[in-house]
């Protein structure tokens, strides 16, 4: 079976990681949207690099771990019974520190930093700021977080497209079902003839147009349905 899955902030909730747009959805006084902009970034940019400095540095401090929802999605690929092609729209490593072999982040990845000038992308585990350096044209002021902000293209569209178009089981996870162009991955994949099922805490935007939907804790039903496949 080819299966597209889709996750989103609720499968690191269990992990620790913050969802976007939860109670502890606000950083000091900012809502997300406020500093995940690249207009943010051009008025405040120092402000901006403090805000995913944050993020790395709580990412990184070794209390964040892969929950049981990261590992079974590993499981479900590594057994090779079906044809998984995982999507993220969350730019932590979790799911590669669960044993995903492949996850396209198409909102990018919070460890990589990426030169405005020479557009190279890096491996970034320390704090990025104004006096940051590019390591591949030595530019000073040039490296921004390698995320998608509101308003930019996420990565990886054609590949997800491609995926969806064959897929027979399109899952979601975790996500809230707000956000374009993930938010309309179901209906794309409903088009193609995909069974759809979403697993998430509480009814979503989207709720609605899955075949099923399963509400709990991603770190419980994921394993389950991960099974369920897998008998
Ligand atoms: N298990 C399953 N679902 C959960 C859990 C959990 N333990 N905890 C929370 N959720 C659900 C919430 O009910 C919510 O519907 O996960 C969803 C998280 O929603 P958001 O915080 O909006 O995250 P997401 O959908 O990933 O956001 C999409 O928005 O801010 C941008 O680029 C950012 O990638 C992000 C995008």
């Amino acid at each position: 079976m080819n299966i597209v899955i889709l996750t989103g902030a609720g499968i690191s909730a269990e992990s620790g990681v913050p969802t976007f747009r939860g109670p502890d959805g606000l950083w000091e006084g900012h809502r997300v949207e406020d500093v995940a902009t690249p207009e943010a970034f051009e008025r405040d940019p120092q402000l901006v690099h403090q805000f995913y400095n944050g993020r790395r540095a709580k990412l990184l401090d070794g209390t964040i771990h892969p929950n049981p929802a990261h590992k079974a999605l590993a499981r479900l690929a590594m057994l090779r019974a079906h044809r998984v092609t995982l999507v993220s729209q969350n730019i932590d490593d979790l799911h590669e520190r669960g044993g995903s072999p492949a996850v396209l982040h198409m909102h990018g990845e919070l460890l990589k930093s990426r030169c405005t000038e020479c557009e190279s992308v890096a491996v970034c585990r320390e704090d990025l700021s104004r006096a940051s350096i590019c390591g591949a044209c030595g530019g000073i002021d040039c490296l921004r977080p390698h995320v998608v902000w509101f308003g930019e293209m996420p990565f990886f569209l054609d590949e997800i497209a491609a995926a969806i178009s064959t897929a027979d089981l399109f899952v979601a996870i975790g996500t809230s079902g707000l956000v374009y162009p993930a938010a309309g991955f179901v209906s794309l994949a409903r088009d193609a003839g995909a069974r759809t099922l979403e697993i998430n805490l509480e009814a979503s935007a989207a709720s609605g147009v899955f075949h099923e939907s399963r509400r709990g804790k991603a770190g419980d039903l994921v394993p389950e349905w991960v099974e369920e496949m897998t008998r």
